[in-house]
């Protein structure tokens, strides 16, 4: 396989740069904002790397094949203000990376976000962004999670994947296919042996036990997926009551008792 060379914007511990690197490509510019991540990243990939991508000269970056960026998803996180690509914090962080992509042309980008960036405001977030790859890039886009793959985990991202248009663009590409594996678990992973682990607190294994009581008594097979509802505090709601909040939830609870 050709090597190819790398840059990793928002790099926090370098997911994408371990992928790459293990498949023997090279890293050649990374930025994140926090300084502990960048100590961490330099400590685990011996890899220079810079802060703030607004402080940096574009001019400066390195040629690359494959841009990537997990740039910041609170813009687009049902947890956050979801103010998007208007957020004046961090949602002009997707036109920066435009900026790197049009002066640099890199012949491939990986982006990855929250899944939620998909359907924010009502889809048109996505839409903007599409249309401004688009300009260049053939661009495809899968929503996927670590359990689709095997590994014990729900996390879905939004990913983004593009290549040059005038290089040919995605006509062989195919996102990796979804397994449905109802067997995943977490024992699978823990090394059961290990001393070096903590263990979960007395309070915290009652509550599991209660769980585990609530989910016998439903008597509804749930084959080893977990049974939730999704419960999101904006941040910006700082004085959000506590009492209404219990209130909803011991009515959901009895909704889902009954
Ligand atoms: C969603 S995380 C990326 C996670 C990353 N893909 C990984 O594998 O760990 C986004 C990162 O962008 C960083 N960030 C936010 N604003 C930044 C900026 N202006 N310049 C550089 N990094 C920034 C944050 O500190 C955070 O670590």
């Amino acid at each position: 396989m050709k090597k190819l060379k790398f840059i990793d914007l928002f790099a926090g511990l370098g997911g994408f740069h371990l992928a790459l690197a293990d498949l023997g490509h090279k890293c050649v510019f990374a930025s994140e904002l926090n300084e502990e991540l960048r100590e961490l990243y330099e400590k685990n990939h011996q890899t220079k790397i810079q802060g703030d991508i607004n402080e940096v000269d574009i001019n400066s970056i390195p040629p690359h094949d494959i841009l990537c960026a997990g740039f910041p998803c609170q813009p687009f996180s049902k947890a956050g203000a979801q103010l998007g690509l208007n957020d004046p914090n961090n949602g002009n962080l997707f036109y920066k990376i435009m900026e790197i992509i049009e002066q640099h042309e890199p012949e491939f980008v990986f982006l990855e976000n929250v899944s939620n960036l998909k359907g924010h405001d009502e889809g048109n977030t996505w839409k903007v962004i599409h249309k401004e790859l688009s300009k260049l890039y053939d661009v495809r886009e899968e929503i996927l999670s670590p359990h689709h793959f095997g590994i014990p985990q729900h996390r879905s991202r939004f990913y983004i994947v593009g290549r040059l248009k005038k290089k040919g663009g995605l006509d062989d590409f195919k996102f990796p296919e979804k397994e449905v594996n109802e067997n995943i678990s977490i024992h699978n992973i823990i090394i059961e042996d290990d001393t070096d682990f903590m263990t979960l607190r007395e309070n915290t294994k009652n509550h599991l036990d209660v769980w585990q009581e609530f989910l016998n008594n439903l008597g509804v097979p749930l084959s080893g997926r977990a049974l939730h509802f999704n419960l999101f505090v904006r941040s910006s709601q700082k004085g959000f009551p506590l009492q209404s909040l219990t209130q909803r939830t011991s009515t959901t609870n009895h909704k889902l008792a009954a």
